[in-house]
């Protein structure tokens, strides 16, 4: 007999596990890839977690046939990779580097064979640096190049490929265009706005790329992270706080993608300290090109306390009185994922399908230093997440499945290799994998959901 959380998903939802390019493959100068953004960034003395680059990440690059293992016998349905550009078209655009083409048809073909079925992500932060010497997001440009890319991925791997994914998490554009935090580095609050707006401009010609490739029986979407805030208290300071971090963050691209364009309440903040991006005719109708679902990637949400933070300031939510806090800075809040398909549904009209895109948390200390397979914490994270999701179809969301982050220890981002988010432990030094306690019960879960069917 399932659990209860599983006998509540529908028969066809799916169970997945994600990572990407960047995180895992590795192989950075290999086989023709050039540098992405990413290389640079990482490879740059004082940008990463103790001067850690992602040369080699988790070696995937060429342990997949092993990792696809690791994945069948957790018995899931999908897996969400994402594509390196730099590794596909060297060049950002134009010719495609054979060896890459073969490494991503190896990779789809080893999968379908496995019975996973891969949902494939475009961008996944890693832009060729190639493109960035040439002005990188914020130039319009970048549209027409990501829709070449598109269209060059679709031709090659769309009669294998049957979901696909536009952006991961754009606003990852304004932390590396206007903090710094992330890859390219900058710091600028008008050049971030602009690559935002851009990638919005990407996303559309891909899309349009998508349809003119005439994938009938696939689908396409973007993946965005939702980071509701909560204000503390009902002051107007919190609720004006609360506001802001949600326009600046989802709010902005939901906006674009669903509200007929960015809100009187962004465009006259940003007007007022000149960062509005520049906007063409014709740029929203592009934007608004529909797709076919909605990925959704939803950790926590974010409690605002404007005692503690100055406007504009990157949202971080503050301990509070009440809240269970995780040791990696964010809150166990599981509902955050309730509350964010209530959100697209009420605030976008948004009755069309969703795939949680990612969910996951990092390893406590307490697994790190004790005993690094006992991750009981991830295992409590996620069946909260499942329950309310299971909740939230109860009550009609149209969720068809969802992506556990991650699959492997991998490098995460600025934080190098100090994050592990992995079902299965990655040895840095010696790349052995290890099955943490949560792979166990996680394909358990998968198998009591696949019974009760
Ligand atoms: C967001 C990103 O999409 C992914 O790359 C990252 O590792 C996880 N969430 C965890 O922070």
């Amino acid at each position: 007999m399932g659990s209860i959380i599983t006998l509540q998903l529908p028969p066809a939802f799916e169970f997945g596990v994600a990572t990407s390019a960047f995180q895992i493959e590795g192989a950075w100068n290999e086989d023709g890839k050039s540098p992405s953004i990413w290389d640079t960034f990482s490879q740059t003395p004082g940008n990463v977690r103790g001067d850690v680059p992602g040369n080699v990440a988790c070696d995937h690059y060429h342990r997949y046939p092993e990792d696809i293992a690791l994945m069948k016998d957790l018995g899931i349905d999908t897996y969400r990779l994402s594509i390196s550009w730099s590794r596909l078209m060297p060049d950002g655009v134009g010719a495609v580097n054979q060896k890459g083409v073969d490494f991503y048809n190896r990779l789809i073909d080893d999968l379908l064979a496995a019975d996973i079925q891969p949902n494939v992500t475009l961008y996944h932060w890693d832009l060729p640096q190639v493109l960035e010497d040439r002005g990188g997001w914020p130039n319009r440009d970048v549209a027409d190049w990501f829709g070449e890319y598109s269209a060059k991925s679709f031709d090659l791997f769309g009669d294998r490929v049957h979901r696909w994914a536009t952006l991961n998490e754009p606003i990852a554009l304004w932390v590396g265009y206007a903090l710094g935090a992330f890859a390219p580095g900058l710091r600028d609050e008008k050049l971030g706005r602009q690559a935002m707006h851009n990638a919005m401009l990407a996303h559309g010609k891909s899309v349009q790329a998508f349809r003119a490739a005439n994938n009938a029986d696939s689908e396409i979407g973007i993946v965005l992270d939702i980071w509701k805030r909560q204000p503390l208290t009902e002051s107007a300071e919190d609720r004006a706080l609360a506001h802001e971090g949600e326009d600046d963050g989802f709010r902005f691209f939901l906006d674009a993608l669903r509200g007929g364009g960015y809100s009187d309440r962004l465009r006259q903040r940003l007007e007022s300290t000149g960062t509005f991006p520049h906007i063409e005719p014709g740029d929203q109708q592009l934007i608004e090109t529909p797709i076919d679902y909605l990925g959704l990637n939803v950790y926590s949400r974010v409690v605002v306390d404007s005692t503690q933070q100055k406007p504009g300031a990157w949202a971080e939510s503050h301990p509070q009185p009440g809240g269970n806090f995780l040791e990696s800075g964010s809150e166990f809040y599981p509902r955050a994922v309730y509350e964010a398909l209530e959100m697209v549904r009420d605030d976008y009209g948004w009755s069309g399908p969703i795939f949680i895109t990612e969910n996951g948390v990092p390893d406590a200390s307490a697994a790190t230093t004790a005993d690094p397979l006992d991750d009981a914490e991830r295992i409590t994270y996620v069946a909260g997440f499942l329950h309310w999701i299971s909740v939230a179809i109860a009550e009609g969301a149209d969720v068809r499945g969802y992506y556990l982050w991650s699959l492997l220890d991998n490098y995460e981002w600025g934080a190098a290799f100090t994050f592990k988010y992995g079902l299965v432990r990655v040895d840095p030094e010696t790349q052995v994998r290890t099955p943490k306690k949560s792979a166990g019960w996680y394909a358990k879960t998968i198998a009591d959901h696949k019974r009760a069917i």
